[in-house]
């Protein structure tokens, strides 16, 4: 395909920094996947405002979100100062274009910044590297069958975006953490409509639920930062009948104060390592309320879940009827091959 025809198809545009490792990982990605993709070397060419605030809007993310913090003149300049404007952040990338992270990428499916994890790249493409495919730090990210391979670090440490900055441990659920886990659940229930209890579940109820997941080998994991617990996901049955049995339905919940920072994409991606790893074919979220809660269909979307249903007038819940959105992601292949056993 000539360079004329991979844009018109299925643009790729990068704004890349040569000198970072994160962004030739991610350039060596795209190609690998069968792009041309069209490279802005932004340190040579620069930025312009109308293209800044364009692409961090396009991204979801603030001025300052977008800075550049190490191994550029953030510091030198005062611009760590939180009370820096975001107009004056714009200012000081466009007369030191290195002050942008790096690299951002634009493709029909969205654009984001695809650091610290390389591998942010994949959700904006429409095929994957043939596999298999070995990222930088030597992690499997496409396997031998071409299916891509989500973290399987079982307790996944890793840096999360502002505000909170925190070390957060991705770990199995334990029975210590129930408390914090009926709390979280329970302002869901109270508060909106994820959920289509109408009274939240008490502590007993909530253990006895626990039990139940955990006693049939379904994963249970929280986040955990500094001893407390901010979120929590399960996998557990979609529906009992013996032919459902490679399927199960995930549950997700983030504590009010914690959402919008990256916590539900680091366990819902290790949520889809262990149910991989267990065999499962299928993961479905089952959204109430699709209309209202955006963020549960952009968390399940960005991971690679598709819709595949609606049901109208699903639910009715604080005086009015709710729709419920499905969304599904093939596991180990989902049904192209036949189950073992
Ligand atoms: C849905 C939920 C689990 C997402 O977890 P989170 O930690 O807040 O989400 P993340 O920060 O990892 O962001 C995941 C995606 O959702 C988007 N998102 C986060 N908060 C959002 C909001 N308030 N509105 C719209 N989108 C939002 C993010 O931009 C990101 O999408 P992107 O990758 O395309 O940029 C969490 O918000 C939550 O617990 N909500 C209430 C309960 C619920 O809806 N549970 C799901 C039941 S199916």
């Amino acid at each position: 395909m000539s360079l004329a025809d991979a844009v018109t198809h299925f643009p790729v545009v990068i704004h890349h920094n040569p000198d970072c490792g994160t962004s030739r990982n991610v350039l060596a990605i795209i190609t690998a996947a069968g792009y041309t993709p069209v490279v802005i070397d932004y340190l040579r060419e620069g930025w312009t405002r109308p293209q800044l605030l364009a692409l961090f809007a396009a991204a979801g993310l603030t001025a300052r979100e977008a800075l550049r913090e190490t191994k550029s003149p953030a510091a030198e300049l005062g611009l760590l100062d939180p009370t820096v404007s975001d107009n004056a952040l714009i200012a000081a990338m466009i007369a030191h274009p290195i002050l942008v992270n790096r690299p951002f990428v634009a493709t029909p499916k969205g654009v984001k910044l695809c650091r610290p994890d390389s591998a942010t790249v994949l959700d904006l493409l429409d095929r994957l590297p043939p596999g298999p495919f070995h990222k930088e730090d030597g992690s499997l990210l496409i396997d031998a069958d071409g299916k891509r391979v989500w973290s399987h670090t079982p307790l996944a440490t890793r840096r999360l975006r502002a505000p909170h900055r925190v070390m957060l441990t991705i770990r199995p659920a334990r029975a210590a953490d129930l408390a914090e886990i009926t709390a979280i659940y329970s302002h869901a229930v109270v508060n909106g409509t994820a959920s289509y209890e109408y009274d939240a579940p008490g502590l007993a109820e909530m253990t006895s639920r626990f039990e139940a997941i955990v006693g049939a080998r379904f994963p249970y994991i929280v986040a955990q930062d500094e001893g407390r617990v901010l979120g929590y996901a399960y996998a557990s049955h979609f529906r009992t009948r013996p032919a459902y049995r490679f399927m199960v339905e995930d549950s997700i919940y983030i504590s009010a104060e914690a959402q919008g920072q990256g916590i539900g994409t680091l366990l819902l991606g290790e949520l889809l390592a262990r149910s991989e790893a267990l065999g499962f074919r299928q993961m479905i979220a089952v959204i109430g309320d699709a209309a209202v809660n955006l963020a549960s269909a952009r968390l399940h979307a960005a991971m690679g879940f598709v819709e595949c249903g609606r049901i109208k007038g699903s639910g009715f819940k604080f005086g009015r009827w709710c729709d419920t959105l499905m969304m599904q992601r093939a596991l180990n292949g989902g049904a192209e091959t036949l189950p073992e056993a």
